[in-house]
């Protein structure tokens, strides 16, 4: 058996008619910028979010820095967010001027909500907490402190379509929340696409203008802004899969049950934390494995491909060295990184395909002992 760590393929042969009829239908008409399809996708996604607008956009980072810039972040302001993301998360703030300021995360991989306040300064003006692999960073903590601090708060939610913690979903209790409709994401175009949810009536206006070069009526430019539109082909494609987004979902999370429940006596892996009250929609299944690099090479050589969300944590990356930050700031974040493994997930994923990959991971350890 071969175990892809995603089957894009699988999925597409499986929809195949409805999604070639609606890129046939953009063909068709020839209207690949804007029109009816963008209204369409915008306002089915902002209604399964449950937030008043979406702004589809070119991709999943320029729906952060377009928010955050939107938002009014700039020079010298500084933006809290976790020390484990890609690095979208943190090149976005610099992309405004701002300086990001990291904190390390929990057990669960997500912000620490209770480091946040020690790095609160006079020039701290947001927060952009991660929901990382698919579970919402706690929502109710973060709130509190935005709060009492007068924060913004914007969700990365690129990896989090549809996650729900304590009673709030994704964007719900923000000023807005920032998607990817990356490919391989668990909404995922057939090229670069992304999205802004808010139900800021003022923010999704300015954000919209801003990402269609500062107009909102043709030729109108009442501020510079960037060229970031959602392309058309990628609205029809995403409106199809939409209507399947709770389906695959659904079978994510039988699929992460099943590793859990096959996974759970291996004792050399620490498998998913999951809060309480917290429905994560695992777009990764991430564990925590002693031995990391010697278990990922002998899944490759039967066959079952893995892969490390993320091998460096942000502070850590070159990028940031002229920050000085050493392993005692982040220790979760620099002890995890060394252990952390993503295995194979996607909805189309059969029952087999995970019991191949869990025998494999209990034989390696049996072998090992
Ligand atoms: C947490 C996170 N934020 C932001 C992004 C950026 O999204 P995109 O690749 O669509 O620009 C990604 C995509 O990988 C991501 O995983």
């Amino acid at each position: 058996m071969k175990i892809p760590f995603v089957d894009l393929q699988r999925q597409y042969q499986q929809h195949k008619t409805e999604i070639d009829q609606a890129i046939h239908e953009v063909l068709d008409q020839s209207n690949y910028i804007g029109g009816e399809k963008i209204k369409s996708f915008e306002e089915q996604f902002a209604k399964q979010c449950g937030t008043k607008h979406c702004i589809g956009v070119a991709n999943g980072t320029d729906a952060i820095y377009i928010t955050l810039k939107m938002l009014g972040i700039g020079e010298g302001d500084e933006v809290i967010t976790s020390a484990c993301s890609w690095i979208a998360t943190s090149e976005t703030i610099s992309q405004t001027g701002a300086k990001p300021v990291f904190v390390d995360i929990g057990q669960d991989y997500l912000i620490d909500v209770e480091q946040i306040e020690y790095k609160i300064n006079s020039n701290t003006k947001a927060i952009v907490p991660v929901h990382l692999y698919g579970q919402m960073a706690d929502m109710v903590a973060i709130k509190t402190i935005a709060d009492k601090h007068d924060l913004i708060v914007v969700e990365d939610s690129a990896q989090a379509h549809l996650a729900d913690r304590g009673g709030w979903s994704v964007g719900a209790s923000s000023h807005a929340a920032t998607f990817s409709f990356y490919p391989g994401k668990n909404l995922g175009a057939y090229g670069d696409a992304g999205g802004i949810v808010t139900n800021d009536d003022q923010l999704a206006e300015k954000c919209r203008q801003f990402a269609n070069h500062g107009q909102l009526v043709k030729h109108q430019h009442k501020i510079e802004g960037i060229n970031s539109r959602l392309d058309t082909i990628q609205a029809a494609v995403l409106s199809v899969k939409l209507n399947n987004l709770s389906e695959w979902t659904s079978q994510r999370r039988k699929i992460a049950k099943q590793y859990n429940e096959a996974l759970k006596g291996v004792s050399a892996l620490r498998l998913p934390l999951v809060n309480t009250n917290s429905n994560p929609v695992y777009h990764l299944y991430v564990v925590s494995a002693e031995n990391r690099e010697e278990l990922q090479e002998y899944l490759k050589n039967h066959n079952i491909s893995t892969a490390i969300h993320y091998p460096t944590p942000l502070p850590f990356l070159e990028c940031y060295q002229f920050m000085n930050h050493t392993k005692e700031d982040f220790p979760i974040a620099h002890a995890e990184s060394g252990k952390i493994l993503s295995l194979p997930i996607f909805p189309e994923m059969t029952t087999e395909e995970v019991s191949y990959v869990c025998n494999h991971i209990k034989g390696f350890y049996s072998g090992l002992l």
